[in-house]
């Protein structure tokens, strides 16, 4: 089949990759002529794992394009795909959607043949309503439909994610729509992917939900964990006996410092936006957000705290900036809250990521960037860990413990046991565990 893909940013490019690679022939479209023209050069702008091995692969196979001509591009298409950003609107939380509307825009002077215009950015209720209205105001003519299929990759294992989904929703009531997305996904049915077909604000909706979902199992968690330190608990055996029951699933039940990302933070609030505008208004879903907020900072108390109290003049190392591991993505990244309150209290910060750095710059300032975590140790007060890189999982413990001015660790992501801190001479905590 033929695919055209607006936006070649992180869903535009992983999804085209994934679906080129089934044997589609897909066009990534793009305004930014820099980066279509780094693509054409097979330098991929972000990173995740294995993506640049599967767009060489797929360029080569001329499954795979690039071009800053939207026209081209849907001249055969049959589906065209909205993967454009929706990034929050400065000052009232709302997605915005400017860059959705003009890529309806572009297509409806673009469009040639029946085509399905898919929303796969993540976009508030009644979204696909509009691009369908404006599709139509343009271009009376046109033959189209608009469904809403969201995506659910998490970064730093999309490839994954996008190759064998949990599901796949689909949202439409055209009958000839839905018979091109159940074409355009065939490849998956190998995977027993369940495809579920619902009514495009059913789809719209389902995103956030999920996404909500989500960002509240985790802060539940956080606030068991917190409580675990009050009373001496185990915050991870909590998990794992809640888990181990199906109704609740053991996954994203893993305490630390609050959830970040480009996605969380931004779907969460678009989401109580959206019900507060309809009068039915997301109560838990507010409160996590704010619990989500105030947790950063309190990550960085629980330093000063491990440190006696003050961390004025005294240095901390930092392991890990980006939200989580394999992505160099530093939106919305607790470490930012954390270092800021860090350095407002006086602390002299060092830090070391394994890809993050380059992004982290434009965030941080007065940090020294290290290139590893023994120089990130070397003279330090105190070892933060705030993402958990593989590469952190199996440190040279002595060899850290014998870098540090003070051998204080605090591990925000609980990937070392306190007992063999203890007995490494560490002064150790982490979240939710007993000391
Ligand atoms: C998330 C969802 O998991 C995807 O399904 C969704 O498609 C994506 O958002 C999106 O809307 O595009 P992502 O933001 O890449 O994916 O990352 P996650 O793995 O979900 O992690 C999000 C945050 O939650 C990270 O800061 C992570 O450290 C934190 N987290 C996750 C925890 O603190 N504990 C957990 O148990 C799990």
């Amino acid at each position: 089949m033929q695919v055209a893909m607006i936006g070649a940013g992180y869903v535009g490019l992983v999804s085209g990759a994934c679906f080129s690679d089934f044997g589609h022939r897909v066009t990534c479209v793009d305004t930014d002529t820099a980066k279509i023209a780094a693509l054409k050069a097979g330098d991929i702008p972000i990173f995740e794992p294995g993506l640049s091995e599967l767009v060489a692969t797929n360029v080569a196979a001329e499954r795979l394009f690039f071009t800053t001509d939207l026209a081209g591009a849907l001249e055969e298409a049959e589906a065209v795909f909205i993967a454009v950003g929706t990034p929050s609107r400065r000052g009232d939380g709302h997605a915005d959607l400017s860059y959705v509307y003009q890529a309806a825009r572009d297509i409806a002077r673009a469009i040639r043949r029946y085509t399905v215009v898919v929303t796969k950015s993540t976009v508030p209720v009644g979204t696909g309503d509009e691009v369908e209205r404006i599709i139509r105001e343009l271009r009376p003519d046109a033959e189209f439909a608009v469904v809403s299929n969201p995506e659910f990759l998490r970064e730093g294992a999309a490839i994954t994610d996008f190759k064998r989904p949990d599901r796949i929703v689909v949202g439409t009531e055209d009958e000839r729509a839905k018979q091109v997305m159940t074409d355009l996904y065939r490849p998956l049915y190998l995977n027993q992917a369940p495809l579920l077909f619902t009514s495009r604000r059913t789809a719209e909706l389902t995103k956030y939900a999920a996404n909500a979902f989500l960002a509240t199992k985790i802060t539940f968690i956080n606030e068991i964990a917190d409580l675990c330190e009050k009373v001496g608990g185990n915050v991870q055996d909590v998990a794992r006996g809640i888990g181990l029951d199906n109704r609740i699933g053991s996954k994203f039940l893993h305490a630390g410092p609050g959830y970040g990302g480009s996605c969380f933070p931004k779907d969460t609030l678009a989401l109580i936006k959206t019900a507060q505008d309809h009068g039915a208004p997301t109560r838990i879903v507010e409160t996590v957000v704010a619990v989500n907020d105030q947790r950063k900072r309190a990550m960085a108390r629980k330093v000063i705290q491990a440190l006696g109290g003050s961390v004025r003049g005294r240095t901390v190392g930092i392991l890990g900036l980006t939200f989580k591991p394999n992505t160099d993505d530093m939106r919305d990244a607790p470490s930012i809250a954390i270092i800021t309150a860090l350095q407002d209290a006086g602390a002299i910060v060092r830090a070391h990521d394994p890809e993050g750095v380059e992004q982290a710059r434009l965030v941080l300032s007065d940090v020294t960037y290290v290139d590893s975590p023994y120089e990130a140790a070397t003279g330090a007060d105190a070892l933060v860990i705030v993402t958990e890189w593989d590469a952190f999982r199996a440190l040279d413990l002595k060899r850290i413990r014998a870098l540090m001015g003070q051998p204080v660790v605090v591990d925000l992501r609980n990937i070392y046991r306190s007992d063999e801190m203890a007995a490494l001479g560490f002064d150790y905590s982490s979240v939710g565990r007993e000391l």
